[in-house]
């Protein structure tokens, strides 16, 4: 982790993707100090529902109320359908250096944007429901939930939506009540786990090479008993499109700060038995 500070974390997400090397265990019990104005050094010039937070001192102990204050909820571009709470120009969250998320206890908040993968994916799904309808469903690297919203929208009988940062869970939680859908939302990592899901869906899992090859390692075999795997993806590093198959390409549109560009060449593949 580079020492200095950026003047935006969201790009330095998107650049190089460093979620497993941020700390996960200084959560808890951010409290203001006495010398510095609680609300200015968690939400710079955030508004007043960012000070009350602040001002109760739950600062990072209610994790829903600090989703509330940094996000807005915005229909997702390629898949309009759901709304999520998502982070923009207009959130302080979006201000936030990775530094300073550090400092109060935040991984990069993966789950407070609709990736490129995600957005592929859950068109897709929704688009082709025949795929979950009626089944059981694991989203991998959830994030906001927005493709496990996408397999519950088309009917599945169950949605599992997990992921290794505890504040995608609440997050997720959140979604699926702005959209109306039930979903169990489960912090952990699922790899080398099998609950006899029919269909597995990954959005935008391929941006890092430890984290490629373990998920690949994990869902080859799946694939290869018969389950249905699908992930979603703009042309990350590690995509390992030796073992893929596309069915869609769409041009989706996304953040210039998190991809340097406005829309996405992005693709749905299953992977192969
Ligand atoms: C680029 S985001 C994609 C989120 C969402 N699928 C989407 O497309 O919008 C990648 C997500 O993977 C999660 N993640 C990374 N490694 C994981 C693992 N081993 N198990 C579960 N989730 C993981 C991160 O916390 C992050 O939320």
């Amino acid at each position: 982790m580079a020492a200095s500070r950026r003047s935006i974390s969201i790009r330095s997400i998107s650049r190089s993707f460093t979620a497993s090397a941020w700390p996960r265990t200084r959560r808890r019990a951010v409290r203001p100090s006495r010398s510095e104005p609680c609300a200015q050094r968690i939400f710079g010039k955030a508004g007043l529902a960012a000070r009350l937070f602040c001002l109760r001192g739950l600062v990072i102990d209610d994790p829903a109320g600090f989703i509330r204050a940094n996000t807005r909820l915005l229909a997702v571009p390629h898949a309009p359908e759901i709304r999520l709470h998502l982070a923009d120009e207009a959130t302080a969250l979006w201000q936030k250096t990775e530094d300073e998320l550090g400092e109060i206890g935040l991984p990069p908040p993966f789950w407070a944007f609709a990736w490129a993968g995600g957005q592929a994916l859950a068109r897709y799904v929704m688009d082709n429901p025949d795929l979950v309808r009626g089944k059981t469903v694991l989203d991998v690297a959830t994030g906001s939930g927005l493709v496990a919203i996408a397999a519950a929208k088309a009917g599945a009988r169950a949605v599992i939506a997990v992921d290794i940062d505890d504040f995608a869970e609440v997050a997720v939680g959140m979604n699926a009540g702005a959209n109306g859908v039930a979903i169990t939302a489960r912090t952990g990592d699922p790899t080398g786990s099998d609950e006899g899901w029919d269909v597995i869906l990954a959005g935008d899992i391929c941006y890092q090479r430890d984290m490629t090859d373990a998920m690949t390692a994990w869902l080859g075999p799946l694939a290869a008993s018969g389950r249905t795997v699908l992930i979603g993806d703009p042309g990350r590093t590690y995509l390992p499109r030796e073992r893929l198959t596309k069915l869609a390409e769409y041009q989706v549109p996304v953040t210039r700060a998190l991809e340097d560009m406005e829309v996405k060449r992005t693709s749905v593949w299953s992977l192969d038995r």
